[in-house]
């Protein structure tokens, strides 16, 4: 049975996957990171040979794809097909070929349905789910909805200091190639009608948890 639905969006960086499972660690809910799942096929597709430039064969992979996902927020990993992937799915290869792989039809079709079985599945008093069509595609009758962004030169400090020997000016051109491909497939980068845009430029990571927490806590 589900409880409160809380939907997140925003671009690459935004601080969305941190943020909203800290959130839900606070108010006790699921937390669902919905581009691991698309992080996850991508990972699939290298592993099994599949030419991630044809349309065509990434959709006859849909089948074949089976993931399981940590929901708890304090037991949080990512297997595909009985396979530890939390890590490997954060590596470069993944990262260049997942906007060509969320493009297709098919893929986010299947995806979006068993996104919305986790949903409907959860046992928690809530569950935050995040992404980049949650609040338009995914759950458009969520509780909450939320639009998280942050200055994207904000976003790619943010991203550097997370990365070893990271160049700020590469990491901020690989964040806005990312927004800039996965934008044409969906609008994340403006509010829906109904959706609240908390900006997280002036906030720490604690405020901007608090932030979350508060407008999910004023709906309930
Ligand atoms: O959120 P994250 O950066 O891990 O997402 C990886 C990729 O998954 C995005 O760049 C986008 O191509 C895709 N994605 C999507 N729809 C979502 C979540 C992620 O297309 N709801």
């Amino acid at each position: 049975m589900t409880g409160t639905v809380v939907a997140v969006d925003g671009p690459a960086g935004s601080g969305k996957s941190s943020v909203s499972r800290a959130a839900a660690r606070r108010l006790g809910f699921d937390y669902q990171d919905t581009g691991a799942a698309y992080r996850a096929f991508a990972w699939f597709c290298l592993q099994s040979g599949v030419d991630v430039k044809n349309q065509a064969e990434i959709a006859e992979a849909v089948p074949g794809f089976s993931y399981t996902i940590g929901t708890d927020p304090d037991g949080y990993f990512v297997q595909v097909g009985g396979t530890d992937v939390t890590d490997d799915i954060r590596t470069p290869p993944v990262t260049s070929i997942v906007s060509s792989i969320a493009r297709v039809p098919e893929v986010r079709e299947h995806l979006i349905r068993l996104f919305r079985g986790i949903i409907a599945e959860s046992g928690r008093p809530g569950i935050i789910t995040e992404g980049r069509d949650i609040t338009t595609v995914v759950a458009p009758d969520a509780d909450v909805r939320i639009l998280l962004t942050a200055q994207p030169e904000v976003r790619a400090a943010r991203r550097a200091a997370e990365v070893d020997g990271a160049n700020h000016v590469d990491i901020a051109a690989q964040l806005s190639a990312r927004d800039a491909k996965d934008s044409k497939v969906v609008d994340f980068l403006n509010a829906a009608e109904g959706v609240t845009t908390l900006d997280s430029t002036d906030l720490d990571f604690d405020q901007t948890v608090d932030a979350m927490v508060e407008l999910v806590r004023a709906t309930i």
